[in-house]
């Protein structure tokens, strides 16, 4: 059987690094990563030409037959690009469906929210979503929770700093609120196993490696540590007044990326803890499948350990670029 063809863009992104590793290792895909032209000459493209893989340049804005002529024969388009390229994606479609592909990801990964100023990545989200249905062009959109790596408490000794992009010490609603959570390196290999099953072509599907609340992830790590975690209890008031505060910043100034990862940061407080939208409950409400249930045999990593990772200091941390 001849391979199927995957045309991945983001490759060198936090997510899209670990769905190329996956595709790679599987082994059963003939692999197309899409860089922008801006890119071309940067180490983490020499990088992945050097294990073989075929890049492919250009700006998803050029010209339409351009992007035509790249995606020719490709039967899934993988999008796993930045938050705020997310609007490049339309134009994407726009060739996918004149080239007939069979299956489009959508750049999600994220958790499950509607739109309406909850989560601005979530509202132009499902503004491509929209555009894929307009067509009624082959989909999968995959959520995977929140990232372990974005869920990771200070500890008084401080051996976490360097693996910490911004510290989860603040409590919300009490701390109980369940959460679906995921270490983002099982995101490339169940994104295998899903774009390797008809059951999920046409389907949002959810996938995550644990429900967890704030209390009983800082309950694994004071075990683990044996520290005692310096922690403050918010609001649900004062979410809500964090997320007015960063985004006027935000608004203020939208060129400094810290501003833009701090009012995100504000805005899933909300969206997790005052609204719990990231429940396996609420994904089934908004029509997901679940992975968990269709991959039973899956293993994911466990946050715990993730924790004895950190202990070890053997996590990355993500967006080196990011000075917070
Ligand atoms: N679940 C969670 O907790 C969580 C956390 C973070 C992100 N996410 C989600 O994960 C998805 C991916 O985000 P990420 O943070 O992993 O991405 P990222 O690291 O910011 O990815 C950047 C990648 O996108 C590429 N890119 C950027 N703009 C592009 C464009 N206009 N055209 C083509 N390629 C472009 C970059 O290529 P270059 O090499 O050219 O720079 C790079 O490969 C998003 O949907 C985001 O919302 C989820």
């Amino acid at each position: 059987m001849s391979k199927q063809k995957v045309f991945l863009v983001g490759a060198t992104g936090e997510t899209g690094k670990h769905i190329l590793d996956a595709l790679i290792e599987d082994g059963t895909f003939d692999i197309t990563c899409f860089i922008r032209t801006s890119s071309e000459g940067k180490p983490s493209t020499q990088d992945i030409k050097d294990r073989g893989i075929k890049v492919v340049t250009g700006d998803l804005n050029d010209p339409i037959e351009n992007i035509v002529a790249l995606l020719q024969g490709i039967d899934i388009v993988i999008c796993c690009m930045s938050p705020v390229s997310l609007k490049d994606q339309i134009p994407l479609v726009d060739a996918a469906v004149q080239t007939g592909v069979k299956r489009f990801l959508p750049c999600n990964w994220g958790t499950p929210c509607v739109r309406g100023g909850i989560l601005a990545s979530r509202d132009v989200k499902e503004e491509i979503h929209d555009h894929l249905f307009r067509y009624r062009l082959g989909f999968t959109i995959i959520d995977i929770g929140f990232w372990y790596q974005a869920s990771i408490p200070r500890v008084p000794s401080g051996k976490f700093d360097s693996m910490i992009l911004i510290p989860t010490n603040e409590v919300y609603a009490g701390g109980s609120v369940p959460n679906m959570l995921v270490d983002v390196r099982d995101a490339g290999r169940i994104t295998v196993e899903i774009i390797k099953d008809d059951r999920t072509l046409n389907k949002r599907v959810m996938a995550y490696g644990e429900v967890l609340s704030q209390n009983e992830i800082h309950k694994i790590v004071e075990d683990k540590t044996g520290e005692r975690l310096e922690l403050t209890a918010r609001t649900d008031d004062d979410a809500r007044a964090a997320f007015k505060a960063r985004k006027e910043a935000y608004e203020a100034n939208p060129g400094e990326l810290v501003n833009r990862y701090l009012m995100t940061v504000a805005q899933y407080a909300i969206t997790k803890y005052v609204r719990a939208d990231n429940t396996p409950e609420n994904a089934k409400y908004l029509g997901y499948i679940s992975a968990n249930e269709l991959f039973p045999d899956f293993k994911y990593k466990s946050y715990a350990e993730f924790v004895d990772e950190l202990i070890a200091g053997k996590v990355e941390r993500p967006y080196p670029h990011v000075k917070v």
